[in-house]
C-alpha cells in the first residue's frame, strides 16, 4: 500500500456538498479522508447498488488508493418511486420547483432518501446503505444543495435545507446512516490488520 497509512481513505466524486457531510463524520471515527474531485462514469442500471460497485471500481482503477463512492437515489412514493436513480439528471434538468409542479394536489407526498456507500481497496470490495423517509414540502425552503429545501425527514416539521442552516442536517441524514456503518466496519477492519 506504499506511503498509504491504513486508516487513510480516498472520496471519490464530483460533489464537494457530499464530501463536507461525509468528513466530520469519518474523522469523529479517527478515519483521515482526502477529497478527490472526479467525475465517475456512471453505468445505466435500475440498481443503485450495481451504480455504485461500477463508480468504485473506475475510481479504485484511477486512484489506486483505498477509496469510497457514494451514490444517491431520491424516491416519490406517488410517483411509483420515481426518479430514483434518474435523481441527478432530473435534479438538473426539473429542480426543485419542477418536483413541486408534479407533486401539485397529490395527497401522498411521501418520499425518501437512500444512500449506497461502496469501499473499495483492490482487495476487498463492500457496500453500506442508509435511508430516510419523509415528505415533499409545499414550498422550497432556503438552506443546503439538491433537494435539501423540498425534503421533510420523518420526526421533525424541518426540511434538510433549514436542517443544514442549524447544522442539524446530520441527526435525520440517509448519509450519515450509511458513512457511519461503514466507519464502525472500517474500524474494526483497520483493528484486525493492526493485530496481525
Ligand atoms: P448522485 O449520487 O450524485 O447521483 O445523487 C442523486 C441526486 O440526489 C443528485 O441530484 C443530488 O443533488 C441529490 N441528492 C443526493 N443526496 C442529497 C442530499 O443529501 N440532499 C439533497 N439532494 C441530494
Amino acid at each position: 500500500m506504499g506511503q498509504t497509512k491504513i486508516k487513510d481513505i480516498y472520496f471519490a466524486s464530483s460533489n464537494s456538498n457530499k464530501y463536507l457531510e461525509i468528513e466530520p463524520i469519518l474523522r469523529q471515527y479517527g478515519i483521515v479522508s482526502h477529497f478527490a474531485k472526479m467525475s465517475l462514469q456512471e453505468i445505466q442500471s435500475e440498481s443503485v447498488q450495481q451504480i455504485a460497485e461500477a463508480k468504485c471500481t473506475n475510481a479504485f482503477d484511477y486512484l489506486q488508493k483505498p477509496v469510497i463512492i457514494e451514490d444517491d437515489g431520491f424516491y416519490l412514493s406517488s410517483l411509483k418511486g420515481f426518479p430514483g436513480q434518474y435523481s441527478s439528471f432530473v435534479y438538473k434538468t426539473l429542480g426543485n420547483q419542477g418536483i413541486l409542479k408534479l407533486m401539485q394536489n397529490r395527497a401522498d407526498r411521501k418520499a425518501y432518501f437512500l444512500s449506497v456507500i461502496a469501499y473499495g481497496d483492490g482487495h476487498t470490495f463492500k457496500i453500506f446503505s442508509g435511508k430516510t423517509r419523509g415528505m415533499i414540502s409545499k414550498l422550497a425552503t432556503d438552506g443546503g444543495w439538491g433537494f435539501d429545501p423540498i425534503f421533510v425527514p420523518e420526526n421533525t416539521i424541518k426540511t434538510y435545507g433549514e436542517l443544514s442552516l442549524l447544522n442539524r442536517k446530520s441527526f435525520y441524514s440517509h448519509r450519515h446512516k450509511s458513512i457511519e456503518k461503514f466507519s464502525k466496519w472500517y474500524i474494526k477492519k483497520r483493528l484486525r490488520y493492526r493485530n496481525r
